[in-house]
């Protein structure tokens, strides 16, 4: 008998496909899971439930089906689910940090690379006639820059090997990890990373001692006209200090995908501030990635029903259903 797994109608657009690739395994049933009532009502039958951002808040998880074993989480992010209520009712939980490495690395490294070779100022200049001054600043070559990264991990060392061989050097500074991937330099501290580079991508995740990592000292301890790249989360940065940095020229420029609050509300101080690349928190997104995403958090949540393993992603929560 194959097992039934749930999946957030709107978690993914590839239903059929994904029907299709998993028809052998699994019986996929996309279905509402707004409501608990909702949840209790999809899950009666099932063994698995799959979800994108959806929150499963303790009530939720209470209305599973007396078969539901695990939860599958297609993401990285944790804050959406109650860990401690799938614990408490033995409900294991996976997710999937590395579906998107390479994504979120050649976002930030396209961020940079458009904001050191003034793509937006040239395509402003470009489209509004081609005439009048055009003011370029100090151009360092791509070939010349120092790239800092603030952590190293999967999506640092993915930018690291992007950027070798395209930038004279990679420094990077992470307290954790033991080695950094070959042609990195080791920096000791983030005031010397931050005082060697030319451009400073930050890698790391948001915690209570992170939060607010790039505060207003941090910006001015920067090199003059430096760029700030932040595909990672938002509330790493204080937000109104980068905004003031980017406007007295200190701050050469900012790329920026994430932000302290999502949407990035109308009144923040970053829509006015010059030199910056914002986008919609897209970067770990290619069809490549919403597939793999898909096709990951799936195969996860079948292969914990079926023998207690996990392929792609970690087991955050290990069930006792
Ligand atoms: N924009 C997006 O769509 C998107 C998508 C996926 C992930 N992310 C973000 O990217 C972050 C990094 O993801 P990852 O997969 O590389 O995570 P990872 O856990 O593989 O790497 C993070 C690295 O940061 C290091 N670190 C921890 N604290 C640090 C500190 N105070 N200073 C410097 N380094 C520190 C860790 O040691 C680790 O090596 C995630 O936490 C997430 O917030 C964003």
């Amino acid at each position: 008998v194959k097992p039934v797994i749930v999946v957030a109608e709107s978690a993914f657009s590839d239903h059929e496909a994904l029907q299709a690739h998993f028809a052998d395994l699994a019986e996929l049933r996309f279905c509402d899971v707004s409501t608990p009532e909702a949840v209790a009502g999809a899950t009666a039958d099932a063994s698995g439930i799959v979800v994108a951002l959806h929150p499963l808040r303790r009530p939720y998880i209470e209305a599973f089906g007396p078969g539901v074993k695990v939860i599958g989480r297609a993401g990285v992010g944790l804050d959406s689910i109650d860990l401690e209520a799938a614990e408490s009712l033995g409900v294991a939980v996976v997710n999937e940090p590395a579906y998107g490495a390479s994504e979120v690395a050649s976002h930030g490294v396209a961020m940079m690379l458009s904001l050191q070779r003034n793509l937006p100022v040239a395509d402003r200049y470009v489209r509004a006639g081609w005439s009048g001054k055009l003011t370029l600043g100090q151009v360092k070559p791509v070939d010349e820059l120092t790239v800092g990264l603030v952590g190293c991990g999967r999506i640092g060392s993915a930018a690291a090997g992007m950027l070798h061989g395209l930038v004279e050097r990679v420094v990077a500074y992470d307290p954790v990890a033991v080695t950094l991937p070959s042609g990195v330099d080791r920096a000791d501290s983030l005031e010397e990373l931050l005082a060697q580079s030319d451009v400073v991508s930050l890698h790391l995740p948001l915690t209570e001692e992170t939060r607010g990592v790039i505060n207003a000292e941090r910006l001015a301890s920067m090199r003059p006209g430096a760029l700030l790249i932040n595909v990672s989360r938002g509330p790493l940065i204080d937000e109104p200090a980068l905004a003031d940095a980017l406007r007295s020229g200190h701050i050469g420029g900012a790329g920026l995908d994430v932000f302290t609050t999502e949407p990035l509300p109308a009144d923040s101080p970053l829509l006015g501030a010059p030199n910056t690349i914002l986008s919609p928190h897209i970067a770990a997104y290619s069809e490549r990635s919403a597939w793999r995403l898909a096709s990951w958090t799936i195969e996860d949540t079948i292969a914990w029903i079926v023998s207690r393993e996990v392929r792609n992603g970690n087991l955050v929560v290990a069930g006792s259903r």
